[in-house]
């Protein structure tokens, strides 16, 4: 049975935890390592798992889960300072590159992630990306960490991970955009605020869950627009005015910026 480490117990170690935890893992083979004592503290009670405040208490496990901010990754490796052949480095650092990772860590299995923020709730969509020094064991071990607080797509180059980035990792914004606006067009309409804003969020809500019972978005649309109706006079506008093409440049900037802040 694997032991597993986060270097980071903030946000997105606290939801993958709690993930682990409902999915089965034992508590007693969870740690984390956090310099803030009440952080500690507050896994410890809500998990059940171990807390260390030193980094060098991770290099024990079998799976360590970098759960920093990028820019704190350099100093983790330096603070770690062992020899780390055999493990498992999964990082959920924004942008942080494979090359970058082994520069650090040296040549070891490393597994590169790009959650969304929907994963603090268990909804997550997750990008991941492994080096050649991990085994297919291994692979599988992060996708099932992924996969207890969402689902996991494993890319077949790190590149696509920028990919992943403009579709899923930056993809809530657009739809919190979206909503955004359709609250603002409904008030425009004559709605008070908060009847469209209910409206627009369980619209949204059904739509996403309709939309993953597996039917194509196209045929569900189908389904919902007759011939000259009122859905086909919305839909007809939203084209004519280039939404396809609006959607397309954002994601091909988002693309874009992450493989230039990859770079850094
Ligand atoms: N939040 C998201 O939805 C999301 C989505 C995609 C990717 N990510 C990535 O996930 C990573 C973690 O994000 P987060 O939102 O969970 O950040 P966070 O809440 O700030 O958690 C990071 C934790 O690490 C602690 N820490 C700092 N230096 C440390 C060290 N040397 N050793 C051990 N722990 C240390 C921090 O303590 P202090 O607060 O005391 O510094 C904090 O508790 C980031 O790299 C981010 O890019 C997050």
């Amino acid at each position: 049975m694997d032991t597993i480490a986060f270097i980071g117990g903030g946000n997105m170690a606290a939801a993958i935890i709690g993930g682990l935890v409902a999915s089965g893992w034992e508590p007693t083979r969870i740690t984390v390592v956090d310099p803030n004592a009440d952080q500690r503290d507050r896994l410890a009670r809500e998990h059940g798992i171990h807390t260390a405040s030193d980094v060098a208490d991770a290099t024990t496990a079998d799976i360590i889960v970098l759960a920093v901010k990028p820019q704190v990754i350099a100093a983790v490796a330096k603070q770690m300072n062992a020899d780390l052949s055999g493990k498992l480095i999964l990082s959920i650092a924004a942008g942080v590159t494979i090359a970058t990772l082994e520069t650090l860590f040296g040549p070891v299995a490393i597994a590169r992630t790009m959650p969304n923020t929907p994963a603090l709730l268990g909804l997550g969509a997750t990008g991941l990306y492994v080096n050649d020094h991990t085994t297919e064991a291994q692979r599988l071990a992060a996708q099932a960490i992924i996969e207890a607080f969402g689902i996991c797509v494993t890319v077949a180059r790190e590149d696509l991970l920028d990919a992943v980035t403009a579709v899923s990792g930056s993809g809530p914004a657009y739809y919190f955009l979206m909503i955004e606006e359709m609250i603002r067009a409904g008030t425009a309409l004559g709605l008070p605020p908060e009847d469209a804003m209910a409206l627009t969020l369980q619209t949204a809500l059904g739509a996403a869950t309709m939309a993953a019972q597996g039917d194509a978005p196209e045929e569900l649309r189908a389904r919902v627009t007759s011939p000259n109706g009122t859905t086909h006079a919305a839909i007809v506008a939203m084209q004519e005015n280039g939404f396809g093409d609006v959607v397309a440049k954002a994601m091909t900037a988002c693309r874009d910026r992450a493989e230039e802040l990859g770079r850094l």
